[in-house]
Order: C-alpha cells, then structure tokens, then sequence
C-alpha cells in the first residue's frame, strides 16, 4: 500500500521515551490488521460514568486507529464493534450504539473522503434499525470508488452465524447443481464469507486484556498473530497501535512449517 511516510512520521512525532517509529520496519507492516475493541463499559464504570459514555469515548480511538491505519499503510483494516451476541445486553445500551454506529459514520464520512478508504461491512445488515441500515448504505455507496484502504466494520457479526450462512450458499449451489460437493475447496468456503476478496488478518489486537475471540473471525484467524492490551479501548491511541505492530514484526511466522529466524 502506498504510505506517505512525510505524514507518517509528523504523525509519530513527539514519541515517548520507549518508542519510536524507528523501531518499525516499515516494509513489514502487516496488511491486515484487525481490532477487538473491547472494554469501553469498564472504563466509564472506573470513572463513575454511564457505560454509554464509554462508547462515546470509544469512537475518538476508532478515529485515531483508523487514521492511524492509514498512515502506516495498511491495505485492510477491520474492527469488531457489534457482535450477534450483543444483543443481549440492556435494550438501552443496544439502541445507543445502533445511533451512535449512524451518527459516528456519517460525522466521519468526511475522513474517509480525505484519506480514500473504502468502507466495508461485516455481519448481517437486516436486523438493524432503518436509520443506522440507510446511512450504512449511503457509507458504502459514497466510498465505493476509493482505492486507499479498506475499512471493514463487524456490525451484527457473529462468525458461527457466518459460516453457517456460507454452508447454506455452498449448498444451494451444489443442489443447483452449479457446485460438486466432492469438489469444494477452502477458497469457496472464503468466497462466501463476509470477508470475501479480503486477505486474512496478520495481526489481531484484543483490548481490555480478555484472552477469547467472542465469536470473531474464526475461520480468517486461523494464521493470525494475536496481541492482547490490558489498555482499555477508549484508551487505545496511535503509540498503543505502534507497540502492537512492533510485538508483530518480532514475531516468527512459521504457518506450520520451519525458519531460522
Ligand atoms: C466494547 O466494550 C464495545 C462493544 C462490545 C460494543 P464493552 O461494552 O464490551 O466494554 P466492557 O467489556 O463491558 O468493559
Ligand atoms: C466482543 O466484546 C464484541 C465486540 C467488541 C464488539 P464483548 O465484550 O461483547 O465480548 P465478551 O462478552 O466479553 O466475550
Ligand atoms: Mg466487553
């Protein structure tokens, strides 16, 4: 991906004692990045403060990741924001998000304007409030001629959901008599994903320290190198994101084979 590495680096001015740009290879950035953007109810309720409040602070670190993104030049990046099991939660807390999902996307259409990112969405669309599906469509209609990078939102993403949606594709096509059953491969399987045409995440971030995927990507993770912050996500900045990155570059991919490194 092209990076603009005069901004990058004005970007990352000002660093802390610990870091620095310097320590990143930035022929190495992972293409894929993906977020599990997690413990904003914890850091309002610290703070004596509404959860809701939690959220809201919760969108100025998504702004600053997306950015941030961009910046360091990644192809795809991809955040987890609603899951098919956070429905659950209290009627009140589910609707403010579904309003805060629309206001946020339209207040921030005018940065993905700016840096040419293409947005994208992940999970099932339908059983979300009228509002929030018409400005998603509006989102991805005034995007769709962008050739930076991808932004791929998990709204009513749930992993299980989707690959039992895929296997219903794959069947309907095979009764169809378009598709031999015998002959189906992983890449149909990954067509009839939500993250078709995607590379698969190189580097997933969890916040809030908890130690599960929560229904994520479990199929496109399979390769994937995981970093888990104690940082809460409303605290999760450009410098948190760097560290991320650094951890990943020291990493040894092997996918099951052998290196020397
Ligand atoms: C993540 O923060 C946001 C969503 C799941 C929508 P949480 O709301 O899960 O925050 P905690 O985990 O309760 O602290
Ligand atoms: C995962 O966070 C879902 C999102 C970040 C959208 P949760 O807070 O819902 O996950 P659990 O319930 O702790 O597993
Ligand atoms: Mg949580």
């Amino acid at each position: 991906m092209l990076r603009d590495e005069e901004k990058l680096r004005a970007y990352y001015a000002d660093a802390p004692e610990d870091l620095s740009l310097d320590d990143l290879d930035l022929d190495r950035i992972p293409r894929h990045v993906s977020i599990i953007m997690d413990g904003n109810g914890r850091w309002a309720t610290r703070r004596g403060l509404d959860r809701s409040q939690g959220h809201v602070a919760g969108v100025d670190s998504l702004r600053e990741a997306v950015t941030t993104s961009v910046r360091l030049g990644v192809d795809v990046f991809s955040v987890y924001a609603f899951s098919t099991e956070n429905w659950n939660r209290p009627q009140r807390e589910v609707e403010l998000l579904m309003h805060l999902f629309a206001t946020t996307l339209v207040n921030e259409l005018p940065l993905f304007h700016q840096e040419n990112v293409r947005l994208r969405f992940l999970g099932d669309l339908e059983a979300l409030p009228e509002r929030t599906r018409t400005v998603f469509q509006r989102g991805l209609d005034e995007t769709a001629d962008h050739t930076g990078m991808v932004f791929a939102l998990a709204v009513n993403y749930g992993s299980r959901a989707e690959i039992a949606r895929a296997a219903r594709a794959l069947a309907r096509e095979a009764a169809g008599g378009a598709l031999d059953p015998d002959a189906i491969t992983e890449d149909d399987v990954s067509r009839h994903l939500y993250t078709a045409g995607l590379p698969d995440p190189d580097l997933l971030i969890r916040t809030s320290g908890e130690l599960r995927l929560s229904n994520y990507l479990l199929w496109q993770l399979a390769y994937t190198e995981f970093y888990v912050t104690d940082t809460l996500w409303p605290d999760f900045d450009r410098w948190e994101y760097l560290r991320a990155v650094r951890a990943f570059q020291h990493r040894s991919r092997r996918f099951g084979g052998v290196t020397n490194r």
